[in-house]
């Protein structure tokens, strides 16, 4: 049984389908939702649901990229996890953390990679005037946004979208994939999966 660490900043809602699919005869079982921000929404449904949290702010390490880090290493490895899933966790890690969770972190961004690495995606692609939006799962890389691709959904851009409305389109679509590529991923299979 694999045990996955869950990293978070906000309201967590990858979070929440990603514990809600880790029951029954999944490979694997939530052990910690960690965040970056002590009022992070996602750590009440967290706690509501039964599994332990922790917060380490990135606040209290201003310009210590290092000393954060190994400040989440050593809340996260207690529990010993399998698998680090970043789950809406918006701070950069560095090589050094990367390195101590390789090849078994993972993590979703809300764009079709290798299309608008980094942020406000939904509004990058709006202003090309792509036809096509959607959310990518990959393997955490010492490249921001750049690991292996484990599975991909694609959503239509429509006519009068707005970041705001892409966004929710391609978050329905991250609750349907993430769950499916975690299980995956924890069953030891790292054939992409593609969706819409
Ligand atoms: C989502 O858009 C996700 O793509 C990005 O963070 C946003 C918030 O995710 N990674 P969540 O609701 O906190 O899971």
């Amino acid at each position: 049984m694999k045990r996955v660490a869950i990293l978070i900043s906000g309201g967590g809602s990858n979070m929440v389908r990603l514990v809600e699919d880790m029951i029954g005869d999944h490979p694997a079982r939530p052990v910690l939702v960690l965040a970056n921000n002590p009022s992070a929404g996602g750590l009440a449904k967290a706690a509501a649901m039964g599994i332990a949290t922790a917060v380490v702010d990135h606040r209290d390490f201003k310009g210590d990229r290092e000393g954060f880090e190994k400040a989440l290493i050593s809340a996260i490895d207690p529990f010993e996890p399998d698998i680090l899933a970043l789950a809406g966790f918006m701070r950069i890690l560095t090589p050094v953390f990367v390195g101590h969770y390789a090849e078994r972190m993972i993590n979703i961004h809300p764009s079709l990679l290798p299309k608008y690495r980094g942020l406000h995606t939904h509004a990058r692609a709006l202003e090309a005037g792509d036809d096509e939006a959607g959310c990518t799962v990959h393997e955490v890389t010492a490249e921001l946004d750049d690991g292996p691709i484990l599975g991909q959904a694609r959503v239509p851009v429509k006519a009068g979208d707005t970041p705001d409305t892409l966004s929710a389109r391609v978050l329905v679509q991250e609750h349907k994939l993430y769950p499916m590529a975690l299980r995956r991923f924890a069953s030891g299979d790292k054939s992409p999966i593609l969706l819409g």
